[in-house]
């Protein structure tokens, strides 16, 4: 079944528009695909789940919008609950979030925090076990970004507001999580594109993108004997709020990749459904490339 092409044409770039930081999915326009993956014909078809989370736990940071809503959701068709933590001022679309996995017969659970503090890391880890009865899947995806074309122009506050939103939450939750984690369990990562491309204008962005596929790496090698997987995930272009919120209108006109287009959330979340899966069991320390097509190294 393919169609649907009215939402968000193919190969279509979306207009230039601007939102308040951290961006809310329900203003963007196009919508993006959360549920429906692209097809040749330039339509979209509904994702095809297959049982490969059966019974699954997930706790999903950014899980309110873009690529995280679409983890959820791909999670839930395979069969898995959510626990989704976001930022207060995202309310309405996480309970979105929570209508569509429940629209696929799951749980889905919500926490408005502010992950730069340890303290919330800790508590948001706590309530997750609570509420879903463990984690088996650990899905580090929030983060933060802001362009500045020089690093004379880079404000000391916003380096390390970057780091402390985009690294040091990945170590709070793996540590806190890790020890609640059975053989079989995984960590899920999403670094960037621009930690390979090294991307100038977003210097802080793109050196946190860089610690967290160093940290994928330091952490699997603790953890792949004990049987718990870490990969991470570093996608190019993907139509989600925080391009709006973050930047400008060049970046915005050139927002596309070597396939013609930016991706979807959806099939950034495929890739988070395999590395979670059984499908991936050999599989860690990894960084996967759901780019678009930009060959890099690493
Ligand atoms: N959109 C892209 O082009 C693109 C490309 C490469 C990588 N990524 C990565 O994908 C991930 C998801 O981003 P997205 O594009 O889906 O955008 P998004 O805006 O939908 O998601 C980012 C989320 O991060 C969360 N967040 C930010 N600061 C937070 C804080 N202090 N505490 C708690 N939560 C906070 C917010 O809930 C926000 O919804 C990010 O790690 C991003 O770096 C995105």
């Amino acid at each position: 079944m393919s169609a649907d092409k009215s939402q968000f044409e193919q190969g279509h770039q979306p207009n230039v528009q601007h939102q308040e930081v951290p961006g809310l999915q329900s203003k963007l326009d196009p919508q993006p695909q959360t549920d429906h993956i692209p097809t040749p014909d330039g339509g979209y078809q509904l994702y095809k789940a297959a049982g490969k989370l059966e019974g699954k736990k997930a706790l999903i940071t950014g899980g309110d919008s873009g690529i995280g809503r679409s983890i959820a959701v791909l999670y839930a068709m395979e069969g898995a609950d959510s626990f989704i933590a976001y930022l207060p001022v995202e309310e309405e679309d996480a309970q979105e979030t929570k209508k569509l996995v429940e629209k696929y017969g799951r749980k889905c659970c919500l926490q408005a925090t502010d992950l730069t503090s340890r303290e919330n890391c800790k508590k948001l880890v706590e309530t997750a076990i609570k509420e879903l009865g463990g984690i088996d899947i650990l899905v580090n995806n929030h983060a933060y970004q802001m362009m500045v074309e020089d690093i004379k122009d880079l404000d000391e506050d916003q380096w390390v507001h970057t780091f402390n939103t985009n690294i040091h939450p990945f170590f709070y939750l793996s540590k806190y999580t890790l020890p609640h984690m059975k053989k079989g369990s995984t960590i899920i990562n999403n670094a960037s594109i621009n930690a390979y491309i090294g991307r100038p204008d977003l210097l802080d962005y793109t050196s946190t993108k860089g610690a967290i596929v160093s940290f994928t790496r330091g952490l699997s090698n603790q953890y792949v004997s004990k049987g718990i997987r870490v990969n991470a995930v570093a996608p190019g272009p993907v139509w989600t709020p925080l391009i709006p919120a973050t930047m400008t209108d060049d970046a915005i006109k050139q927002f596309t990749s070597p396939m013609g287009r930016p991706s979807q959330p959806s099939e950034i979340a495929t890739v988070f459904v395999f590395l979670a899966s059984m499908d991936s069991t050999s599989i860690s320390g990894q960084t996967i490339h759901a780019n678009g097509g930009v060959v890099v190294n690493g």
